[in-house]
């Protein structure tokens, strides 16, 4: 019943009126089409018998009225149906993005996108077809099941003995074959999973695919999956699609023994023509409304899988809680981490930063160094808390980062991540991003100091050009110049550059280091870079090695006291080497 809530919560008035008026309006189409085998009846064993051609005129336009009666009942029910299963599945739709949008870093790791993405699309599919079949099914079966017997026994008790040997016949195996079939259901739904795994996998990285002509093993991994969803959804239904023959076993077995003491009973004079006739009508609703209540059961118990991991999602606690003062915000951009220690599985074993402590003062230009895997991205992460601490604390201005509300603390800390992403859109707009009030002059100057203004107005429509979903249509480092400028925006307390340069040549990158010397002058600068000579004339430089800051001071101490600073810097004067010290070392 709390599920029910749960996946009801927010549903729109009109919606839950629909929902109501769908099983009223059913009744009344069943009611009808339980009452005409009775009217039929009386034709046959009143009218004919008699001769009478105006009695059976008037039954038979009776007759007619009632089904046009039951018939216009069951389209407005279709269309009630309709429209609360569609209201019901956009809200629950909506509600799920916006959940998703809270989401953490490590809420997001947990579930995996493709799984995230399965969970609105297919399972919210699934639990809509679900809402308008429960809401049909559910009133039309166990109702018409009900109503046929009370007519079938008024009409004749003896002969509705029958049912006591037809109803079990059918509901016994269809209710083994439901059990059965429930673990296989789920199993599919997985498979599910790893099938849409794999297509975002491979239209992520459609590009490397091409390039290393991994087409032939793509096609595999994905045949691979498609087959998995197949054989499972074969081993399910397998079980499922045994209930129609059963149905139509017992259903004229049924018909024959109704035959046989029917007929007997007509020719003693216990019972009319019309009544027989009626009666297997009858039947046949009982059995069928019966097989729909076991179809409804085969829905539910496909939708119960995709059910329970809407509600999965719904229930996900919240990893990080925006518990913090709204109103709060950093007074300056001054950076303390206190014996910090950090893992994405939240246990101390796996820890990726141990007993990490620093400070930064605010407005100073810091410089991150480290091989590939050192954590620098986790260290960083830490600040606009997007990662929560494992131990220890990271303050902001003077406060506990968790002390502030997210979007305060956000809005003072931009952060121009490793794999930059831009969305469809104008270049202006994206821009905006940083910054929703920004004038023309100020997108400019914050594209000149992150040396985008000049490519930018190569373009033949310059700010306005379109960029392709996830800005296919502009390079490496370009892209990384626009979310250089998109941050600096922001104007905000703390600007972190996450090897924001990589893809950018060494000149633009010593250009773009000058620029944000004099732009932002109180802005404390974060940058983490691969080449000595991107931080060289940082305040202060922090070294770092799994996990921990080992060294830290200007250059020129650093040259003096660390020997893996001293170390990289030789090998890249010399011109190849990196942060990556050579395994042979
Ligand atoms: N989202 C994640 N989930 C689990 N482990 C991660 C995640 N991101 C990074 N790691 C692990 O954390 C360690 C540090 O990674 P990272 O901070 O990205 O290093 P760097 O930026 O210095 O190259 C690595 O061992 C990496 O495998
Ligand atoms: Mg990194």
């Amino acid at each position: 019943m709390s599920t029910v809530k749960k996946l009801m919560t927010g549903l729109e008035r009109k919606y839950r009126v629909a929902t109501v008026l769908a099983p009223v309006t059913i009744m009344g189409e069943v009611f009808l089409e339980v009452l005409i085998p009775l009217i039929m009846a009386r034709i046959i064993d009143v009218g004919i018998p008699n001769h009478d051609a105006k009695y059976v005129t008037l039954v038979g336009l009776l007759m007619i009225g009632a089904s046009l009666l039951s018939l216009s009942c069951g389209v407005v029910s279709g269309c009630l149906a309709a429209t609360a299963s569609q209201g019901f599945s956009h809200n629950l739709r909506r509600r799920l993005f916006s959940k998703v949008q809270d989401f953490s870093f490590f809420n997001v790791d947990k579930f995996s996108t493709a799984s995230l993405v399965t969970r609105l699309t297919t399972d919210v599919t699934n639990a809509q077809n679900t809402y308008a079949m429960i809401i049909r099914m559910c009133f039309r079966a166990p109702f018409m099941f009900i109503s046929a017997i009370v007519m079938a026994v008024y009409m004749n008790a003896r002969l509705s003995l029958i049912f006591l040997v037809a109803i079990p016949c059918v509901a016994i195996p269809a209710a083994l074959i439901m059990t059965k079939a429930h673990p296989r259901f789920e199993a599919m739904m997985k498979k599910f999973d790893k099938l849409n795994a794999s297509v975002q996998e491979n239209l992520i990285g459609i590009r490397a695919v091409k390039a290393f002509v991994r087409e032939d093993h793509e096609s595999e991994k994905f045949r691979q999956a498609a087959d998995d969803v197949r054989s499972a959804q074969v081993k399910a239904e397998k079980l499922v699609i045994l209930n129609m023959p059963i149905l139509m076993l017992v259903m004229y077995m049924s018909i024959i023994v109704m035959m046989w003491f029917g007929g007997n009973q007509i020719i003693a004079g216990d019972m009319q023509t019309g009544e027989l006739i009626s009666f297997i009508t009858y039947l046949t609703q009982i059995l069928s409304s019966l097989m729909m209540i076991s179809m409804i059961f085969v829905m539910l118990v496909i939708s119960r899988a995709s059910i329970q991991r809407i509600c999965e999602v719904l229930d996900e606690p919240l990893d990080l809680t925006d518990s913090g003062d709204s109103a709060l915000k950093p007074s300056d951009g001054s950076v303390v981490f206190k014996n910090v220690s950090f893992s994405y599985d939240k246990r101390m074993e796996t820890a990726v930063l141990r007993d990490v402590s620093l400070s930064i003062k605010s407005g100073q230009v810091v410089g991150i160094i480290g091989g590939t895997g050192s954590s620098k991205t986790t260290l960083v992460s830490m600040i606009p808390r997007l990662y929560d601490v494992l131990s220890g604390s990271v303050e902001v201005g003077g406060h506990d980062v968790r002390d502030y509300g997210l979007k305060p603390l956000r809005e003072d800390v931009a952060m121009v991540l490793q794999k930059n992403v831009l969305f469809s859109g104008t270049i202006r707009e994206n821009l905006r991003w940083g910054d929703v009030n920004a004038s023309d002059a100020e997108i400019e100057a914050a594209c000149r100091a992150a040396c985008a203004h000049d490519f930018i107005m190569s373009f033949p429509e310059g700010y306005d050009t379109e960029l392709g979903q996830g800005g296919v249509n502009v390079s490496g480092g370009q892209k990384q110049r626009l979310c250089i400028a998109r941050a600096l925006l922001k104007k905000p307390k703390i600007i972190i550059f996450d090897d924001s340069t990589s893809a950018v040549d060494t000149a633009t990158d010593a250009k773009i280091r000058e620029a944000l010397r004099t732009s932002l002058p109180e802005t404390t600068k974060i940058i983490i870079a691969q080449r000595i000579a991107s931080v060289k004339d940082a305040d202060v430089i922090f070294v770092m090695d799994e996990g921990r800051v080992v060294d830290s001071g200007t250059h020129d101490q650093l040259i003096e006291t660390s020997a893996i600073y001293r170390e990289v810097y030789e090998s890249q004067l010399k011109g190849s080497g990196d942060m990556d010290r050579p395994e042979s070392d």
